[in-house]
């Protein structure tokens, strides 16, 4: 199995437009420790000739400029990528689905729940219901991706739900203290291929380690984990923002209750954050925090990083 890593920054890449926080300073003056990163997605293949995109960010259209496996191979119309397996409906992992338009045919992969907000924007039919199949993914459930033609990929992904939160724009108050979230607005993915040879888990956005999710992430050739924030109060104390990686549905890399503790003996053999902030130092090579995230095993992932399974 082939990973590409299009975008392994949060909501907002790095740097984000409108911020001025030291980390954001560095990478939009191109400080070679500070590797400027679009917003999170991945591409998936069994045969390097077809790509499924796990989830879709605003800068797809560039990601797809930069990933050459990406471009158009044949004839005056074509793509190598088959469609979009969503993992929740944030805006970060959906809003790339409108480059997608102009009548290609596609799949898109969601939770029903998920698939039922596409629905409700109508926007998202640009694009064309004539050529781009929206299939729901029961959670739990294993299921081989398939191109908009049917033909099978040798990948088959197994979506289960992790703690985590609605999406941002779909908050709503009067729902009480967790704005109305269900189990499937956030899923991870276990990612096989068909013959069984390997697998990895792909975990963008994760609020908590219950036991379930430990028990299963146990012994893993490979996890993309959520590395949103080095710390809770991590845009608190920086005065970027007044909300803590908690109330945003993330799970912090450093503390006692944090990801690298909690993985600390689970046997894990490639763990690679995705999805951080721009606040987060451990997007800088040369940061202590880095160091310790390096000492404790974890890559920190960068556009264009290559894996193979
Ligand atoms: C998140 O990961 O918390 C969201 O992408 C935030 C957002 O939508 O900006
Ligand atoms: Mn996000």
């Amino acid at each position: 199995m082939k990973i590409r890593v299009l975008g392994a920054a949060a909501g907002g890449g790095f740097p984000q437009w409108n911020c001025n926080h030291p980390n954001s300073r560095r990478a939009r003056e191109r400080d070679p420790a500070a590797q400027q990163r679009t917003q999170s997605s991945i591409a998936v293949s069994s045969d390097g000739d077809h790509w499924f995109l796990f989830n879709a960010s605003p800068d797809l259209r560039h990601q797809i400029i930069a990933n050459d496996i990406l471009h158009p191979k044949r004839d005056l119309r074509h793509s190598p990528i088959q469609g979009a397996v969503l993992t929740n409906a944030d805006v970060d992992h959906i809003a790339g689905l409108l480059h997608l338009r102009e009548s290609h045919p596609l799949r898109i992969y969601g939770t029903r729940r998920v698939l039922e907000v596409l629905k409700g924007n109508p926007v998202f039919n640009v694009l064309n219901p004539k050529f781009v199949a929206r299939t729901v993914m029961p959670l739990d459930e294993p299921i081989e991706l398939t191109g908009p033609d049917d033909t099978p990929s040798g990948i088959v992904v197994v979506p289960f739900a992790v703690p985590g939160k609605v999406a941002l724009w779909l908050e709503d108050a009067a729902m009480g203290p967790n704005f109305g979230t269900v189990e499937e607005d956030t899923v991870a993915l276990e990612v096989r291929d068909t013959d069984g040879a390997t697998k990895f888990f792909y975990v963008p956005g994760c609020a908590s380690m219950p036991e379930a999710l430990t028990e299963r992430l146990r012994g893993a050739p490979m996890v993309l984990f959520d590395g949103t924030l080095w710390r809770d109060d991590e845009m608190i104390i920086a005065n970027v923002g007044v909300k803590t990686g908690n109330r945003m549905g993330h799970m912090s890399l450093s503390g006692d209750d944090g990801t690298i503790a909690a993985f600390e003996n689970l046997d894990v053999a490639r763990k690679v954050f995705i999805h951080i902030n721009t606040t987060n130092p451990v997007l800088l090579d040369d940061s202590p925090e880095r160091a310790k995230a390096n000492a404790a095993g974890w890559e920190v992932s960068y556009d264009g990083m290559e894996i193979a399974l």
